[in-house]
């Protein structure tokens, strides 16, 4: 059996911080990453404000002192003057993965076409990978189900916890050892 993995779901919304609406969006998160893992995972749960100095600290407390392996972030990436999540999330990155942000916004927009308003990133810090989604909770399976696939092999090439899926809900991408 793998070791448990650590997964960071970070909500940023000031009204969700507030405690103005309950939020959904982490919710929507664990709900969708406990369809598809079959490994042993365990989370590290935080809801902050937009506050783009908190978000670094979060991101860089969960992965350099709670060490998940993962964090998915869900707002906070639209161009209002209070959206930083991006920002932030490429200042705690050594690396950035951009692919990830235009595969989602690519199928997003099959639904939507303010798609293109989501300026979501992805990057490594560590041995650990960052994946913002949008804030709309509508959001969260569908680009989960785009990107995923591709997220245990990045976790393998970077050193982070081996995550397990089930076929029958995910079908994820390992390349054969050469
Ligand atoms: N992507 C998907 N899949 N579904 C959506 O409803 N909403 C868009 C975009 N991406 C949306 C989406 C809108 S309206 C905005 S403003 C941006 O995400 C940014 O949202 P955020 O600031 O809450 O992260």
């Amino acid at each position: 059996m793998p070791d448990t993995a650590r997964i960071g779901i970070l909500t940023v919304s000031d009204r969700a911080s507030r405690g103005e609406y309950e939020d959904r969006g982490g919710p929507a998160i664990r709900a969708t990453l406990d369809e598809y893992l079959v490994s042993p995972w365990e989370e590290v749960y935080r809801v902050i404000e937009d506050s783009q100095a908190l978000i670094e600290a979060t991101l860089a407390a969960m992965i350099d002192e709670q060490h998940c392996d993962l964090v998915v972030t869900t707002g906070g990436t639209g161009p209002a003057a209070r959206d930083v999540t991006p920002e932030a999330t490429e200042a705690v990155c050594e690396k950035l993965m951009p692919g990830f942000g235009e595969l989602m916004r690519a199928v997003s927009l099959n639904s939507v076409p303010t798609a293109i308003l989501s300026r979501q990133t992805a990057g490594i810090r560590g041995s650990a990978l960052i994946v913002n989604l949008p804030g709309k909770p509508g959001a969260i399976r569908e680009c989960l189900d785009a990107v995923f696939p591709a997220i245990p092999y990045c976790l393998d090439l970077i050193g982070a916890a081996f995550l397990e899926h089930d076929p029958e809900v995910i079908a994820v991408f390992r390349p054969k050892p050469k």
